[in-house]
């Protein structure tokens, strides 16, 4: 059994929880969205110093939900890449301290890795080898998990990510931040099939269409002409229907991929993470075709698709049971592959 602290700083949230192997022992998160609102989008800075205000206070309350004392942990972890530089520093340096005041082993985590291992928090049987499809504000990635630590991204977007698409959207039609719930919400009592938008296929040199990589730089430009047209003709802008449209046919998108990369490397199991997979209109798309594929497909709890701690947990507990620890000496990456993670680790 083994019992992990983590902590989680990389963008917008403070997050800290403990995790003992797939079970949340206690999950705070603390969100920073109602003060980045009124910019329309992170600031690095302001999510950096409110990190510094709360991150003390969410880890007494980690350990005070979980009933739990410095002795029945394990080890203790902290996102360390890929994110904004000085949130991740808070964090890391909080774990590290901690780590080393209650001499425990102290791990950094990979941030996708944790929205990868957030379908262990629900699903006890899953097990490599699986199709990981990763959604987030940042990042839109198919991945083959063959093992834990060993990662193949098989399909990535070549502008957007899938999340950030949403919050341009919501943006452009003037909705607010974060734009996936708004859109989610609103797209509910909307017509989906009201406007045909562009799906974003990637194209090869040698003719023909990447079977996974997915662009959606297009779909938000095709979502801003559709506005200006309306407002060009004086007309009132339809925005359920258009949110309806669009979150269709990112929806649809990524499910086409992620099946074609599932049947193509043989994998009989898909486990979706990240903001996105939050999504209705995704859940639904990918259950319906996955099940005619005779295909599994896993999404976590809502509460564990966003960034929280425990996935960070959960990661970093699979990492503690094969033996793996970080040095005091790792720092932060604003960006890391998911290929480059052995780096993070020492072999004990
Ligand atoms: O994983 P996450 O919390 O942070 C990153 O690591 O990026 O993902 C945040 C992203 C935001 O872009 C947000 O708009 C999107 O996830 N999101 C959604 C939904 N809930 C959150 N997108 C579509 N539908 C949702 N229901
Ligand atoms: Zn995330």
């Amino acid at each position: 059994m083994t019992t992990v602290l983590a902590i989680e700083t990389s963008c917008d949230e403070t997050a800290v929880a403990i995790v003992n192997n797939r079970k949340v022992c206690s999950s705070i998160v603390t969100s920073q969205i109602s003060v980045h609102g009124q910019y329309g989008g992170v600031v690095p800075e302001v999510a950096s110093r409110q990190h510094l205000e709360v991150v003390n206070q969410a880890i007494a309350q980690a350990l005070e939900q979980a009933n739990l004392g410095w002795q029945d942990i394990d080890g203790v972890a902290a996102t360390c890449a890929p994110g904004l530089v000085g949130a991740l520093l808070v964090g890391l340096m909080a774990g590290k301290t901690l780590a080393m005041l209650h001499n425990k082993p102290f791990l950094g985590v990979h941030h996708l890795e944790g929205h990868i291992y957030a379908n262990y928090l629900s699903e006890p049987s899953l097990e490599p080898p699986f199709l990981s499809l990763l959604v987030s504000g940042g990042h839109t990635s198919l991945i083959h998990v063959q093992d834990c630590g060993v990662y193949e991204t098989l399909g990535t977007t070549r502008d957007d990510a899938a999340g950030e698409a949403f919050d341009k959207v919501a943006r452009l039609l003037k909705l607010g931040y974060p734009g996936g719930p708004i859109i989610d919400k609103l797209a509910q009592e909307g017509n989906p099939q009201a406007f045909r938008l562009p799906e974003g296929k990637v194209s090869l040199p040698q003719g023909g269409y990447h079977p996974y990589d997915a662009s959606f730089s297009g779909l938000k430009t095709a979502v801003l002409r559709l506005v200006q047209k309306f407002e060009a003709e004086n007309q009132p802008v339809p925005v359920a229907d258009i949110a309806a449209s669009f979150q269709e046919t990112v929806a649809k998108a990524l499910t086409k991929r992620a099946i074609a990369c599932a049947l193509h490397h043989n994998l009989s199991a898909i486990a979706v993470g990240g903001g996105v997979a939050a999504n209705s209109a995704l859940r639904s798309h990918l259950q319906a075709a996955a099940s005619q594929q005779h295909i599994r497909v896993f999404f976590p709890p809502l509460k564990y698709c966003t960034d929280n701690a425990a996935m960070i947990a959960c990661a970093a507990a699979e990492h503690l049971k094969m033996g793996d620890t970080s040095s005091f000496s790792l720092g932060v990456h604003s960006r890391l592959s998911l290929s480059q993670i052995r780096e993070l680790y020492t072999l004990s």
